[in-house]
């Protein structure tokens, strides 16, 4: 696949200037690429109803072309525009929970491009909350195609920096609006099926979910207990979301756990590899004399700051040049189901029970 190549430029969006998004406006109706902010990870954007425009966003990422991307609209009104025959229950879902994290495929209008839906008959749409993509989407006047805008498997980028990292010289602009709040992705549900499935956990939970529609169901593999051991669909556990050390996931009884971290992190010290420890402020104090580099993640009770800091934490261990990262497993409840989510695809599917 021939790579994308273009001059990136950085554009920040802290004060409400328009001229940032006239010009990206324009490079997205010209069939540029342009990297932006939302309330979830930062997306790379291009024009839906461009053929060639998606093509270089697969270019860009060195995405399969088997992953089909999300479209972002501005406004209810452009949901007609891309998808068709929308039940009410997906309605209902758009009422509560748009402009938010939550992105729900749908049957497809059949004028989108083939490679943006990857010949699927469907199409996943998202509502974005945060008000510079909301900006950008209006100002450009059509649909905007959006993947995380990190190169595929890495950790989706949670902050401009990150964007530039892996992909600066192959988009056009990065709209740079600091950190984004949730971070980590959005949930999507397939709204085809019946009833309603979520494919990926991510910023909106199920039990909020549950209280619009109460029928909607987890796909197994986020229920199994042992991952490891049961088969998987093709492309399920694909390495995903991944630093470039290896990242080891622990789970099990708490002090069980915290006693492997530390013996793992003593034995890789003693083989002089550099080991990274992602805790919490709680936790952190057991591992503080194994030599390893270690970043908390705030208090282990507050999972919207560990989802908001987890991939920008993976990145930064990265740039320390670790050889291994150890993990503790989160509660897998509310935002804990996505974050588990996150962590077990790091880990390559891999857990230690401990
Ligand atoms: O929060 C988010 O969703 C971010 C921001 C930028 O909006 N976007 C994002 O996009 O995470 P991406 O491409 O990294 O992940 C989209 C997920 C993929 O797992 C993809 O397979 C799934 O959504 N998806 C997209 N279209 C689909 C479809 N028609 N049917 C089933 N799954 C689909
Ligand atoms: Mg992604």
């Amino acid at each position: 696949m021939e790579i994308y190549t273009a001059q990136t430029v950085v554009l920040p969006v802290y004060e409400p200037t328009i001229e940032p998004f006239q010009r990206a406006a324009a490079v997205i109706r010209a069939g540029g690429l342009v990297a932006f902010p939302t309330e979830t990870v930062y997306g790379l954007g291009a024009n839906a109803l461009d053929a060639q425009a998606v093509a270089r966003i697969f270019s860009a990422k060195q995405r399969p072309l088997s992953d089909p991307v999300i479209v972002h609209i501005a406004e209810i009104g452009q949901l007609a525009q891309v998808a068709i025959n929308i039940p009410p229950a997906a309605y209902a879902l758009a009422e509560r929970f748009w402009a938010g994290a939550l992105t729900l495929v749908l049957e497809r209008a059949p004028h989108l491009p083939d490679n943006l839906a990857t010949g699927l008959k469907t199409v996943a749409v998202r509502m974005p909350a945060h008000p510079v993509a909301q900006q950008l989407i209006l100002q450009a006047g059509v649909p905007i195609a959006a993947p995380s805008a990190n190169t595929f498997t890495r950790p989706s980028a949670t902050r401009a920096e990150h964007v530039l990292e892996d992909l600066n010289g192959h988009v056009d602009i990065i709209l740079d609006g600091g950190d984004t709040p949730i971070g980590i992705e959005s949930t999507v549900i397939d709204m085809t099926q019946h009833p309603p499935v979520i494919l990926r956990p991510g910023g909106i939970v199920l039990d909020a979910l549950r209280e619009i529609i109460t029928e909607i169901q987890l796909m197994p593999r986020y229920i199994e207990e042992n991952p490891e051991n049961t088969p998987q669909s093709p492309g399920m556990l694909l390495k995903h979301y991944s630093p470039r050390a290896e990242l080891l996931l622990f789970d099990g009884d708490r002090s069980n756990v915290l006693h492997a971290m530390r013996a793992a992190a003593l034995d890789y010290r003693a083989e002089n590899k550099r080991v990274g420890i992602l805790t919490t402020n709680e936790e952190a104090d057991h591992f503080t004399d194994t030599g390893a580099r270690i970043i908390s993640m705030g208090s282990r009770s507050d999972l919207d700051k560990i989802a908001q800091m987890l991939f920008g934490a993976m990145r930064a261990l990265d740039k320390q040049n670790v050889d291994k990262i150890l993990v503790a497993g989160t509660s897998k409840e509310g935002l804990g189901a996505a974050i588990w989510d996150r962590l077990l695809r790091a880990a390559e599917g891999k857990v230690r029970q401990a």
